[in-house]
């Protein structure tokens, strides 16, 4: 048999990665994080950029030793064309199409959402792939988006948030409580010790399928500066509890526009994707929709963070149906669904 290698470039945010995709199965999957904007409360979009820099070539080199392959045995390269951060962006595609001239080997413009979803569909030992249509909940630090998966290049998004993403919501919540960014790790964390339903906060209902966030973080800051008023180690004091009370919020309104879009299309083959999706409440609420007859799947960790192997396993998908970019192409800050 013919194999189908992919080599997957990511770097669309903070994450520098390179993966090896072979027949659907991860032969590596190299993450270089950049720690430096942790004292920054955020990403700096420059910093990134010069770190994707210096990482892009070692971080490729290594997906490449740790996969145990030639450069040669490359098929096609895909990488990271949008949405994300327009500097951090051009750094892969640039080292994407100089590697693309130098192989000769043909380019793959992957879209960093629709690469989330397609996590799902990485192939593993004993691991059934999820049947379609899939109904996947795509929760991240830019988007949240229910996606309706006809086929895995056939996604159509039928909900999204109106404002803050649900990562942001969680980001945005840790920095008012004096967490390091990210702090959606840092409140999954807490959370574990706290008591979710000790503080109470909205769980905002919109119209139709979509979701709004901003209220919740506005809340929370009403809410830490009053009771700092009276005790100024409030927070330090009830830190799991309040942690366990956002994050229940979160996942509560997810949840709630998630199963109103399960009945609406009466899929039952459902999924979570996205670095939201390593949330621990998120996960084990989610399983739990089994017990309603559900097929539910739920990602490996490390492909809920951003990394090249969701690229590469859409670069595969494109590569069976010879969809291939070129060198003309720049990548996009925001780009269509
Ligand atoms: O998908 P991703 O790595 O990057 C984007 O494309 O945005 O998602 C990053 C987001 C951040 O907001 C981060 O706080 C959140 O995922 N995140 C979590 C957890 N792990 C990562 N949020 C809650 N609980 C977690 N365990
Ligand atoms: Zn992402």
């Amino acid at each position: 048999m013919q194999h189908i290698t992919i080599l997957g470039i990511e770097s669309s945010c903070d994450e520098t990665s390179a993966s090896i995709i072979r027949d659907g199965r991860v032969l590596s999957n190299f993450i270089a994080n950049q720690e430096i904007h942790e004292k920054y409360g955020g990403v700096v979009p420059e910093l990134a950029s010069r770190a994707h820099q210096s990482n892009i070539v070692p971080v490729v080199n290594s997906a490449i030793v740790q996969a145990g392959i030639q450069r040669h045995e490359i098929d096609a390269i895909a990488y990271t064309a949008g949405p994300g951060l327009i500097g951090a962006l051009m750094v892969g595609s640039s080292f994407a199409k100089g590697l693309s001239i130098s192989l000769n080997k043909p380019l793959i413009e992957a879209h960093h959402m629709k690469a989330h979803v397609l996590a799902q569909f990485i192939e593993e030992e004993g691991k059934t792939l999820p049947t379609l249509p899939f109904l996947c909940l795509t929760v991240s630090g830019g988007h949240t988006q229910i996606v309706l998966v006809e086929e895995p290049l056939n996604q159509k998004v039928i909900g999204t948030t109106i404002d803050d993403a649900a990562g942001e919501a969680f980001d945005k919540a840790a920095k008012i409580l004096g967490l390091p960014y990210p702090g959606g790790p840092l409140i999954d964390k807490y959370a574990q010790e706290g008591d979710p339903f000790k503080f109470k906060f909205p769980i905002s209902d919109i119209p139709g399928l979509d979701y709004s966030f901003s209220g919740l973080k506005t809340a929370v800051l009403y809410f830490v500066r009053d009771q700092i008023k009276t005790n100024p180690a409030f927070v330090e004091e009830n830190l799991n509890d309040i942690c366990a009370s956002v994050q229940h919020t979160i996942v509560e309104t997810l949840l709630a526009k998630f199963e109103k879009a399960m009945e609406q299309t009466g899929v039952k083959s459902i999924g979570i994707a996205g670095g939201v999706s390593a949330n621990s409440l998120l996960r084990k609420r989610m399983l739990a929709l089994s017990e309603k007859g559900c097929d539910v799947f739920v990602p490996k960790f490390e492909f809920c963070t951003d990394n090249a192997a969701m690229i590469a396993i859409y670069g595969y998908y494109m590569y069976k149906e010879n969809h291939f970019g070129d060198l003309s192409t720049t990548p996009k800050a925001r780009m269509e669904y």
